[in-house]
């Protein structure tokens, strides 16, 4: 799906292509940083041109314009091959009884452009063994994927609050179920053919619809291994046997939740990238980690969530596999020299600050570029 989007522009192995960049609120404005030095870089290496430009999401937009996702920023994003996100939110927007929250913004946006396939990628980088709290030969070999819903259910179902009564509806239609089993079956032809649908069908009847739907199109893949977990059980065998796991899919809500839990294995949820997938049209990319306030402006957060972000989106919207494996071959590189950032620092390793990491990736990417080259 979604490689090679229409409008950007190929010839021989160069690559025009028009990505729209949202800082938004917190960190994301210095992990966006990080990552946007990291695509020019690999621009340069592989002789690409990437046109950037830039719109408002978020908390920021919200003080600029009175929009968490003003009609221009959509308008943008529309407009081009890929997005690439930082985070939205924080303390400054964040009373309960404000009509307007920063959150509406990434949701419509998601909505929008019908971004219906999130993958959540949960690897661990061996460097990164002891950086989990979880025993070592828990975590040693995790390599799952999730891929949740991301438009549809308890996110976007009615809502409302009357008095001291309030209630949020979740609302699935069985093709709106269908199309993302069939993005986590075909990605899991690509791995180790096993999909984990995971549901709380025992209580919700969204959860069996669900199930029953996962059954059907399970029998398309006959090659795939299909099994049911419940959501609360799956929460717990995350922790226990997390090499279980290939190919999570979930509901909206789920997989919001199983996936900061899953963080916890890779040794940070900064180290957690995310795409953003529709049928058509750009995809999105962000971290799934949030904008951290506490570490905003201190060029102290991980920016490799969002440069592992980059990533996808190379692979995903602009179809350049070798690029997207050079990018993350920096960060394995990095990582196995002993650079951290402070939520992944271990004794004997050298912590470094946001930009720091970022050049680092940035200097093993013309390394990794060149021997590609030489090596002919
Ligand atoms: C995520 C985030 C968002 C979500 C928030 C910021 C709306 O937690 O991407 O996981 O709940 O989807
Ligand atoms: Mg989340």
């Amino acid at each position: 799906m979604q490689a090679n989007n229409p409008r950007s522009f190929h010839k021989g192995s160069e690559m025009k292509a028009r990505i729209t960049v949202l800082p938004g609120d917190g960190i994301g404005p210095e992990v966006v940083a990080a990552a946007l030095r990291v695509l020019q870089r690999v621009a340069e290496v592989y002789g690409h041109q990437f046109e950037f430009q830039e719109g408002l999401i978020g908390g920021i937009a919200i003080d600029q314009t009175g929009d968490p996702l003003p009609e221009e920023t959509l308008a943008l994003c529309r407009a081009s091959d890929a997005i690439l996100l930082g985070a939205v939110g924080g303390p400054r927007w964040d009373d309960p009884s404000a009509p307007i929250r920063p959150e509406q913004g990434l949701l419509r946006l998601r909505k929008e452009l019908n971004l219906f396939a999130n993958l959540r990628p949960v690897k661990l980088y061996r460097p990164l063994l002891d950086a989990s709290p979880l025993k070592p030969d828990i975590v040693a070999g995790v390599d799952l994927l999730v891929v949740r819903e991301l438009t549809g259910g308890i996110y976007f179902g009615p809502r409302g609050r009357e008095g001291n009564r309030a209630y949020d509806t979740a609302v699935y239609t069985v093709e709106e179920i269908e199309r993302v089993l069939h993005v986590a079956f075909r990605l899991s032809r690509q791995r180790r053919r096993k999909v984990t649908s995971v549901d709380k069908a025992n209580v919700l009847t969204t959860s069996r619809l669900w199930r029953e739907t996962a059954i059907a199109v399970g029998r398309m893949y006959p090659d795939v291994e299909l099994e049911h977990l419940l959501v609360d059980a799956c929460a717990m065998m995350l922790m226990l046997r997390p090499t279980h796991f290939d190919v999570v899919v979930t509901e909206n809500m789920f997989g919001d939740i199983l996936t900061d839990e899953a963080a916890v294995l890779a040794g940070s949820i900064g180290m957690l990238p995310s795409a953003s997938l529709g049928e058509d049209g750009p995809g999105l990319y962000e971290p799934i980690h949030g904008s951290a306030p506490a570490l905003a402006g201190r060029d102290v957060a991980n920016p490799l969530a969002t440069i592992l972000s980059v990533a996808m989106l190379l692979r995903h919207s602009l179809g350049l596999e070798t690029e997207a494996a050079a990018v993350e071959q920096a960060v394995a590189a990095v990582l196995e020299e002993g650079y951290r950032t402070q939520d992944i620092a271990q004794p004997g390793t050298r912590v470094v600050g946001t930009r720091e990491m970022g050049e680092k990736v940035v200097q093993k990417i013309a390394a990794v570029g060149k021997s590609v080259h030489e090596g002919g």
